[in-house]
């Protein structure tokens, strides 16, 4: 079994089924009893593996995450309830006040708030970078470096950073690369063999199946030694290269709380096996409008990583080799012409979210970004004549006669 959708479908970790039911049940159930008191000792102590109580481990939840551990060839998999909690149960279990991460404006916007806002009070410092400049990078990180963070094609700017780079010059340094691969899935990279040591993942997105439900994914490749790590160090003899999941597991993970439920485990099951078809469909038909895009007199600028006009195309073929996912963006004239372009539309959405089995469109500078003011959003790469196209896997015919209509807006 090595094809990545023969995995999807059939990876499955509850088997024998007690009925033969080819699709796993949903335990929707808080808490697991045991046959004597001595076994409830031995879970609790981590020493007998059983499910206890939901907001630690499920069964359902387990599934979710083995199956996603055999797709990503990843040492283990811990499921969240949302992608944010991913980002955050990984950044407060690698550092502690005092401490740095070394990362860039341009990510996600409440990546960015989350630590430019939410971390910081708590004494966490954030370098920001540009990450496609090797020696910046390497300036930025120091003895208290506990992290490099950055996403895989950023949104919305586009860019893809020499990653195999990044994480040669953070292990020289001693320091782990995590990489938010939520636009990607470990169906179009393979983040271990481009050397990130964690993954992760807002599985809200492509892997939802469809926008049905929140989710986050924490993957550890399991190619870091965590005993570098000071506030991982006092894990790292008993747990070896299995420690930040079983901190998490002890730590953040539990006692911050952010589970998923059973049910949206079970609904991200299901986005899985689907997910090689979706994100293939979304990825041709993503190419497709952004060539189509190009031509059009009326667009100044169209971004899209597997345009040859890209500056990341090279890149991006060797990083992407099956596509470079489903958003693009491009500028119009002026934010009244974003506007106008996107009240026109009648098949395509107007919705923040990415990644879905729709297509949808945002202006970002107004939305997302409209907490910042115009330098900062500057910084962060975010133009008022960009719009984001996060495209789904409509027939392309119909989506090409949609965005004449926003065209003939203007
Ligand atoms: C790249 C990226 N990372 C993380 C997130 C956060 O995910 P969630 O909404 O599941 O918390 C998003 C949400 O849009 C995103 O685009």
């Amino acid at each position: 079994m090595n094809g990545f959708a023969t995995k999807a479908i059939h990876g499955s970790l509850l088997r024998p089924e007690v009925h033969g039911a080819l699709r796993p049940p949903v335990y929707d159930s808080v808490a697991f009893e045991f046959p004597d008191a001595h076994q409830i000792q031995l879970a609790f102590e981590g020493r007998k593996p059983a499910h206890a109580y939901s907001r630690i481990t499920n069964p359902t939840v387990d599934e979710f995450e083995q199956r996603v551990r055999l797709l990503a060839n990843a040492l283990g998999v811990i499921a969240v309830s949302s992608g944010m909690a991913a980002i955050s149960n990984v950044i407060m279990a690698l550092a502690e006040a005092g401490a740095n991460i070394v990362t860039t404006r341009w990510i996600f916007g409440n990546t960015y708030s989350l630590f430019e806002q939410t971390l910081k009070p708590w004494g966490l410092e954030s370098r920001f970078v540009d990450m496609t400049d090797e020696k910046a990078l390497s300036a930025a990180i120091d003895s208290q470096t506990r992290a490099i963070y950055l996403e895989v094609i950023t949104n919305p700017q586009m860019q893809v950073a020499d990653i195999d780079r990044v994480a040669a010059i953070a292990h020289e340094r001693g320091v782990p690369v995590v990489l938010d691969g939520t636009v990607t899935t470990p169906y179009l990279f393979r983040s271990r063999d481009h050397g990130v040591d964690v993954e992760v993942i807002s599985s809200t997105k492509y892997i939802s199946g469809g926008a049905t439900s929140m989710g986050g994914l924490i993957l550890d490749n399991g190619l870091f030694d965590w005993s570098r790590n000071p506030k991982l160090a006092p894990y790292a003899k008993k747990f070896g290269p299995g420690t930040l999941l079983a901190a998490l597991r002890r730590d953040v993970y539990r006692n911050a709380g952010a589970c998923q439920s059973p049910h949206n485990a079970f609904l991200q099951t299901l986005g899985l096996e689907t997910l090689s078809l979706r994100i293939g469909k979304s990825s041709a038909n993503t190419l497709a409008l952004a060539q189509w895009l190009e031509k059009q007199p009326k667009v100044h600028r169209v971004n899209y990583p597997s345009l040859a006009s890209s500056p990341y195309f090279e890149r991006a073929k060797h990083l992407f080799p099956l596509g470079a996912g489903g958003i693009l963006t491009f500028d119009l004239a002026g934010r009244e012409q974003c506007f106008a372009f996107q009240d026109a539309l009648h098949l395509v959405r107007r919705a923040t979210n990415i990644n879905d089995n729709k297509t949808l469109i945002l202006h970002p500078a107004s939305t997302i970004f409209c907490e910042y003011d115009g330098e900062q959003k500057a910084a962060m790469g975010v133009r008022d004549t960009m719009l984001r196209l996060a495209v789904g896997i409509e027939d392309l015919e119909d989506l090409i006669e949609d965005l004449e209509r926003g065209l003939a807006a203007l």
